[in-house]
Protein backbone atom coordinates (compact mmCIF):
# COMPACT_ATOMS: atom_id res chain seq x y z
CA UNK A 1 0.00 0.00 0.00
CA UNK A 2 1.45 3.34 -0.76
CA UNK A 3 0.73 5.46 1.97
CA UNK A 4 0.24 9.18 1.71
CA UNK A 5 0.48 11.72 4.78
CA UNK A 6 -0.53 15.31 4.36
CA UNK A 7 0.20 18.02 6.80
CA UNK A 8 -2.50 20.37 6.54
CA UNK A 9 -4.58 23.29 8.23
CA UNK A 10 -7.64 22.05 6.30
CA UNK A 11 -8.48 18.01 6.68
CA UNK A 12 -11.91 18.41 5.65
CA UNK A 13 -10.99 19.22 1.83
CA UNK A 14 -9.58 15.82 1.08
CA UNK A 15 -12.72 13.48 1.93
CA UNK A 16 -14.31 13.59 -1.21
CA UNK A 17 -11.12 13.61 -3.13
CA UNK A 18 -10.37 9.75 -1.68
CA UNK A 19 -14.00 8.85 -2.31
CA UNK A 20 -14.58 9.47 -6.55
CA UNK A 21 -13.10 7.78 -9.06
CA UNK A 22 -9.94 5.66 -9.31
CA UNK A 23 -8.51 6.95 -6.32
CA UNK A 24 -11.89 5.85 -4.36
CA UNK A 25 -11.20 2.42 -5.40
CA UNK A 26 -7.79 2.27 -5.00
CA UNK A 27 -8.45 3.71 -0.96
CA UNK A 28 -11.28 0.74 -1.23
CA UNK A 29 -8.80 -1.86 -2.10
CA UNK A 30 -6.00 -0.82 -0.08
CA UNK A 31 -3.65 0.09 -2.66
CA UNK A 32 -3.38 3.93 -1.34
CA UNK A 33 -3.90 4.93 2.58
CA UNK A 34 -4.66 8.75 3.24
CA UNK A 35 -3.70 10.55 6.63
CA UNK A 36 -3.37 14.32 7.56
CA UNK A 37 -2.05 15.88 10.47
CA UNK A 38 -3.06 19.05 11.71
CA UNK A 39 -0.88 21.52 12.99
CA UNK A 40 -3.55 22.98 15.10
CA UNK A 41 -3.30 20.31 16.97
CA UNK A 42 0.13 20.50 18.07
CA UNK A 43 -0.31 23.79 20.35
CA UNK A 44 -0.69 24.68 23.94
CA UNK A 45 -2.88 28.01 23.79
CA UNK A 46 -6.47 28.21 24.30
CA UNK A 47 -7.01 29.93 20.35
CA UNK A 48 -5.07 26.90 18.97
CA UNK A 49 -2.13 29.64 17.17
CA UNK A 50 -0.31 28.45 13.87
CA UNK A 51 0.34 31.13 12.65
CA UNK A 52 1.81 34.77 13.03
CA UNK A 53 3.21 38.48 11.89
CA UNK A 54 6.29 38.21 9.63
CA UNK A 55 9.62 39.11 11.13
CA UNK A 56 10.43 42.66 9.21
CA UNK A 57 6.98 43.47 8.87
CA UNK A 58 4.57 43.04 5.63
CA UNK A 59 1.62 42.03 5.14
CA UNK A 60 0.12 38.35 5.85
CA UNK A 61 0.76 35.81 8.60
CA UNK A 62 3.40 33.16 8.51
CA UNK A 63 2.48 29.75 9.87
CA UNK A 64 4.99 29.03 12.79
CA UNK A 65 7.62 26.43 13.46
CA UNK A 66 6.31 24.76 16.57
CA UNK A 67 3.02 23.54 15.71
CA UNK A 68 4.07 22.23 12.11
CA UNK A 69 7.38 20.72 12.79
CA UNK A 70 5.41 18.62 15.66
CA UNK A 71 3.09 17.95 13.11
CA UNK A 72 5.79 16.74 10.48
CA UNK A 73 7.67 15.32 13.01
CA UNK A 74 4.32 12.61 14.00
CA UNK A 75 4.22 11.91 10.29
CA UNK A 76 7.72 11.00 10.09
CA UNK A 77 7.31 8.79 13.19
CA UNK A 78 4.44 6.65 11.00
CA UNK A 79 6.53 7.20 7.96
CA UNK A 80 10.58 7.51 8.63
CA UNK A 81 11.57 6.92 5.10
CA UNK A 82 9.12 8.84 3.34
CA UNK A 83 10.43 12.20 1.73
CA UNK A 84 8.76 15.46 3.09
CA UNK A 85 7.74 17.61 0.50
CA UNK A 86 6.82 21.21 0.47
CA UNK A 87 4.07 22.10 -1.95
CA UNK A 88 5.60 25.56 -3.10
CA UNK A 89 5.35 28.36 -5.94
CA UNK A 90 9.13 28.40 -5.20
CA UNK A 91 9.53 24.50 -5.76
CA UNK A 92 10.58 22.73 -8.79
CA UNK A 93 8.27 22.46 -11.76
CA UNK A 94 6.10 19.46 -11.31
CA UNK A 95 6.95 16.83 -14.28
CA UNK A 96 5.27 13.25 -15.51
CA UNK A 97 9.08 12.10 -14.66
CA UNK A 98 9.13 13.57 -10.87
CA UNK A 99 5.33 11.83 -10.41
CA UNK A 100 6.97 8.47 -11.69
CA UNK A 101 9.96 8.71 -9.35
CA UNK A 102 7.60 9.25 -6.29
CA UNK A 103 5.16 6.48 -7.77
CA UNK A 104 8.37 3.92 -7.07
CA UNK A 105 8.55 4.99 -3.33
CA UNK A 106 6.32 3.52 -0.88
CA UNK A 107 4.97 6.73 0.49
CA UNK A 108 5.21 10.11 0.82
CA UNK A 109 4.20 13.34 3.44
CA UNK A 110 3.55 16.09 1.93
CA UNK A 111 3.09 19.66 3.80
CA UNK A 112 0.50 22.20 2.63
CA UNK A 113 1.38 25.56 3.59
CA UNK A 114 -1.16 28.86 3.63
CA UNK A 115 -1.04 32.30 4.31
CA UNK A 116 2.19 33.94 2.84
CA UNK A 117 3.67 30.40 3.57
CA UNK A 118 5.70 28.81 6.12
CA UNK A 119 8.38 29.54 8.60
CA UNK A 120 12.08 29.46 6.36
CA UNK A 121 13.64 27.04 9.42
CA UNK A 122 10.67 24.44 8.87
CA UNK A 123 11.69 23.93 5.15
CA UNK A 124 15.77 23.66 6.22
CA UNK A 125 15.18 21.16 9.56
CA UNK A 126 12.53 19.26 8.00
CA UNK A 127 11.68 19.30 3.92
CA UNK A 128 13.79 17.15 1.75
CA UNK A 129 11.62 18.96 -1.67
CA UNK A 130 10.36 21.72 -2.97
CA UNK A 131 7.61 21.58 -5.74
CA UNK A 132 5.51 23.52 -7.78
CA UNK A 133 2.23 23.13 -9.31
CA UNK A 134 3.15 25.74 -11.96
CA UNK A 135 3.87 29.57 -12.33
CA UNK A 136 0.78 30.92 -10.33
CA UNK A 137 0.26 31.54 -6.68
CA UNK A 138 -2.85 29.72 -4.87
CA UNK A 139 -4.18 30.09 -1.46
CA UNK A 140 -3.31 26.54 0.12
CA UNK A 141 -1.10 23.70 -0.71
CA UNK A 142 -4.04 21.31 -0.31
CA UNK A 143 -4.92 21.62 -4.16
CA UNK A 144 -1.43 21.03 -5.15
CA UNK A 145 -1.04 18.03 -2.48
CA UNK A 146 -4.13 16.61 -4.41
CA UNK A 147 -2.94 17.26 -8.07
CA UNK A 148 0.28 14.89 -6.55
CA UNK A 149 -1.79 12.23 -5.11
CA UNK A 150 -3.58 12.00 -8.08
CA UNK A 151 -0.61 11.95 -10.45
CA UNK A 152 1.01 9.30 -8.48
CA UNK A 153 -1.89 7.07 -7.49
CA UNK A 154 -2.54 6.34 -11.30
CA UNK A 155 1.14 5.13 -11.83
CA UNK A 156 0.73 2.44 -9.18
CA UNK A 157 0.64 -0.92 -9.89
CA UNK A 158 -3.22 -1.90 -10.21
CA UNK A 159 -4.66 1.62 -9.80
CA UNK A 160 -6.03 2.01 -13.53
CA UNK A 161 -7.38 -1.25 -14.71
CA UNK A 162 -5.98 -1.71 -18.36
CA UNK A 163 -8.43 0.33 -20.27
CA UNK A 164 -7.44 3.43 -18.88
CA UNK A 165 -3.88 2.89 -18.93
CA UNK A 166 -1.46 5.68 -18.34
CA UNK A 167 1.01 3.97 -20.62
CA UNK A 168 -0.25 6.44 -23.48
CA UNK A 169 -1.01 9.57 -21.96
CA UNK A 170 0.69 12.37 -22.78
CA UNK A 171 4.07 13.42 -21.62
CA UNK A 172 5.04 9.22 -21.32
CA UNK A 173 6.61 9.46 -24.30
CA UNK A 174 7.78 13.30 -24.47
CA UNK A 175 5.07 13.89 -26.59
CA UNK A 176 1.18 15.71 -25.87
CA UNK A 177 -1.92 12.98 -26.20
CA UNK A 178 -3.37 12.22 -29.40
CA UNK A 179 -7.19 13.30 -29.97
CA UNK A 180 -9.79 11.12 -29.03
CA UNK A 181 -13.14 10.06 -30.05
CA UNK A 182 -15.94 7.93 -29.33
CA UNK A 183 -19.65 7.59 -30.24
CA UNK A 184 -21.85 9.10 -32.12
CA UNK A 185 -20.07 8.77 -35.47
CA UNK A 186 -20.79 12.40 -36.56
CA UNK A 187 -22.24 14.83 -34.22
CA UNK A 188 -22.02 18.91 -34.57
CA UNK A 189 -21.38 18.63 -38.38
CA UNK A 190 -18.18 16.87 -37.29
CA UNK A 191 -17.31 13.09 -38.25
CA UNK A 192 -14.48 11.21 -36.55
CA UNK A 193 -11.74 10.54 -39.12
CA UNK A 194 -12.47 8.19 -41.39
CA UNK A 195 -8.86 6.30 -40.83
CA UNK A 196 -10.23 5.47 -36.70
CA UNK A 197 -12.92 3.55 -38.39
CA UNK A 198 -11.17 1.80 -41.24
CA UNK A 199 -10.04 -1.13 -38.39
CA UNK A 200 -6.36 -1.30 -39.90
CA UNK A 201 -4.34 -0.99 -36.36
CA UNK A 202 -1.51 -0.43 -38.59
CA UNK A 203 -2.77 2.54 -40.02
CA UNK A 204 -4.01 4.20 -36.95
CA UNK A 205 -0.87 3.51 -34.73
CA UNK A 206 0.93 5.80 -37.23
CA UNK A 207 -2.10 8.39 -37.38
CA UNK A 208 -2.05 8.83 -34.13
CA UNK A 209 1.47 9.03 -33.66
CA UNK A 210 1.07 11.89 -36.68
CA UNK A 211 -1.37 13.89 -34.26
CA UNK A 212 0.79 14.00 -31.55
CA UNK A 213 3.61 15.14 -33.13
CA UNK A 214 1.53 17.72 -34.82
CA UNK A 215 -0.48 18.55 -31.61
CA UNK A 216 3.00 18.77 -30.00
CA UNK A 217 4.64 20.95 -32.76
CA UNK A 218 1.85 23.50 -32.40
CA UNK A 219 1.06 23.55 -28.98
CA UNK A 220 4.19 22.47 -26.90
CA UNK A 221 7.40 23.31 -29.48
CA UNK A 222 9.59 23.35 -26.14
CA UNK A 223 8.76 19.76 -25.59
CA UNK A 224 9.59 18.64 -29.55
CA UNK A 225 12.89 20.38 -28.81
CA UNK A 226 14.17 17.99 -26.01
CA UNK A 227 13.35 14.79 -28.14
CA UNK A 228 15.33 12.98 -30.61
CA UNK A 229 12.47 11.86 -33.06
CA UNK A 230 13.06 8.40 -35.01
CA UNK A 231 13.55 9.35 -38.98
CA UNK A 232 9.98 8.05 -38.97
CA UNK A 233 8.53 10.44 -36.63
CA UNK A 234 9.97 13.27 -38.23
CA UNK A 235 8.54 12.15 -41.61
CA UNK A 236 4.94 12.13 -39.91
CA UNK A 237 5.72 15.35 -38.54
CA UNK A 238 6.76 16.81 -41.87
CA UNK A 239 3.46 15.72 -43.73
CA UNK A 240 1.80 17.34 -40.66
CA UNK A 241 3.26 20.77 -41.15
CA UNK A 242 2.77 20.18 -45.22
CA UNK A 243 -1.06 19.09 -44.15
CA UNK A 244 -1.54 22.87 -42.22
CA UNK A 245 -0.49 24.89 -45.64
C1 LIG B 1 -0.50 32.22 -0.79
S1 LIG B 1 0.62 30.92 -0.93
C2 LIG B 1 2.12 31.63 -0.38
C3 LIG B 1 2.90 32.22 -1.49
C4 LIG B 1 4.25 32.76 -1.10
N1 LIG B 1 4.14 33.97 -0.36
C5 LIG B 1 5.06 32.98 -2.35
O1 LIG B 1 4.88 34.03 -2.99
O2 LIG B 1 5.84 32.10 -2.72
C6 LIG B 1 0.18 29.83 0.37
C7 LIG B 1 0.58 28.39 0.15
O3 LIG B 1 -0.06 27.87 -1.00
C8 LIG B 1 0.74 26.84 -1.56
N2 LIG B 1 0.92 27.16 -2.99
C9 LIG B 1 0.54 28.29 -3.61
N3 LIG B 1 0.84 28.27 -4.92
C10 LIG B 1 1.42 27.07 -5.14
C11 LIG B 1 1.97 26.45 -6.30
N4 LIG B 1 1.99 27.08 -7.48
N5 LIG B 1 2.47 25.21 -6.19
C12 LIG B 1 2.48 24.58 -4.98
N6 LIG B 1 1.99 25.13 -3.85
C13 LIG B 1 1.47 26.36 -3.93
C14 LIG B 1 2.04 26.79 -0.77
O4 LIG B 1 1.98 25.71 0.14
C15 LIG B 1 2.05 28.12 -0.04
O5 LIG B 1 2.73 28.06 1.17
Amino acid sequence: MYQFDVVTLFPQLFPSFFECGVIGRAIKDKRLGFRSWNPRHYTNDVHHTVDDRPYGGGPGMVMMYEPLAQAIQSAKKQQPKAKVVYLSPQGKPLSQLALERFSKESGLIMVCGRYEGIDERVINDLVDEEWSVGDYVLSGGEIPAMVMMDGISRLLPGVLGHEDSAEQDSFVDGLLDYPHYTRPEAVAEQSVPAVLLSGNHEVIKKWRMKQALGKTWQIRPDLLEKLDLSSVQKTLLEEYIAEQD
